[in-house]
């Protein structure tokens, strides 16, 4: 099994942020976090801030380990400087083959050549996603689920190329940052949380579409129904809807089965910028909430 010293992260959005914090955090790596904007740089960092001071606040964490992760957490807009030195390389860009398979390229060339890389798409095909390196057996996804400093999970999944060394070592690293690792043995649409969440998501939708209930009354009957932390219109907008939206395409595209249609109200409210948390508004306003 390859031994990680260093981590890079790139994209410090909703996940990569929260990804970045685990490792520097709980694993104790170095992390380059790497962005392609100060300004998204600046939200990721203003971000793991804020969740350090609520486990603070907790005493989870003492002030000297707080101090101890940040400034294991280096931030660079410069791909080169971010991946030369990493072991392990964690893609956290947008959900877009093209875009994802850009920055892939850029990777290749300048990542050591033993070091891993590893996609946290919810979606798209590892085998595909692979296809743009080099190092196919040195690639696989490590999806982590939102927010990542909370969530246990971790699935694995292996492309059709992928080694058993770089399985082996992704899980293990899962484990060092308090992670519980699932190994999903085929590369499907979805893995296997988002094909049975999304549909589920998708029908939650049609619901409000049908005018079948107040939405406050959908996430009240699921939240005390099943037992589920929130509704699934408030996990909507906590995912993010283009996200929803993005991964739901892949299963219609790839699994051909029109029960994967999405809703038409999910395009519109994409159309109309009502993104869910992250852009203020979803099903909920956001504005001026944590
Ligand atoms: N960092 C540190 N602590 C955090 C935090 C963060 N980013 N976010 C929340 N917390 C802490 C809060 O401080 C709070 O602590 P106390 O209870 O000690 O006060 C605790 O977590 C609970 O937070 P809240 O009271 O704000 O809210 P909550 O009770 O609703 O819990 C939650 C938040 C843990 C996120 C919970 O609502 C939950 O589990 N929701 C479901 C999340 C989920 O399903 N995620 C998967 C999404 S699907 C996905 O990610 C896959 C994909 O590909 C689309």
């Amino acid at each position: 099994m390859m031994e990680v010293k260093k981590v890079a992260v790139l994209g410090a959005g909703l996940m990569g942020h929260g990804i970045a914090q685990v490792a520097a955090q709980v694993a104790k790596y170095e992390v380059n976090l790497r962005d392609v904007k100060q300004e998204f740089l600046d939200n990721g960092i203003k971000m793991i801030k804020d969740s350090l001071q609520r486990f603070l606040k907790k005493g989870e964490l003492s002030e000297k380990e707080v101090n101890e992760t940040l400034s294991r957490i280096h931030l660079t807009m410069d791909l080169r400087e971010a991946v030369a030195d990493a072991d392990l390389i964690i893609e956290a860009v947008p959900e877009n083959v093209e875009l994802k398979k850009s920055v892939y390229f850029e990777v290749d060339k300048f990542a050591k050549e033993g070091a891993i890389i590893a996609s946290n798409t919810s979606s798209i095909s590892i085998t595909e996603l692979a296809s743009a390196l080099h190092r196919p057996e040195k690639f696989c996804g490590m999806h982590f689920f939102n927010p990542p400093q909370l969530m246990k999970l971790i699935e694995i999944i292996r492309g059709v190329k992928t080694s058993d060394e770089t399985v082996n070592t992704i899980v293990d690293i899962s484990k060092k940052m308090g992670k519980e690792p699932v190994i999903v043995k085929k590369d499907v649409p979805g893995f296997i949380v988002n094909r049975v969440l999304i549909p589920a998501l998708n029908e939650a939708i049609y619901l409000v579409w049908e005018g079948v209930a107040d939405q406050e009354d959908i996430d009240k009957a699921i939240r005390l129904g099943l037992n589920w932390p929130m509704g699934p219109l408030t996990l909507l907008d906590y995912v993010g809807l283009d996200t929803a939206l993005a991964v739901t395409e892949v299963f219609q595209r790839e699994l051909g089965d029109p029960k994967y249609r999405p809703c038409p109200l999910l395009r519109q409210m994409i159309r109309a910028g009502l993104l869910g948390r992250k852009t203020g508004k979803g099903f909920y306003d956001w504005t001026g909430k944590k």
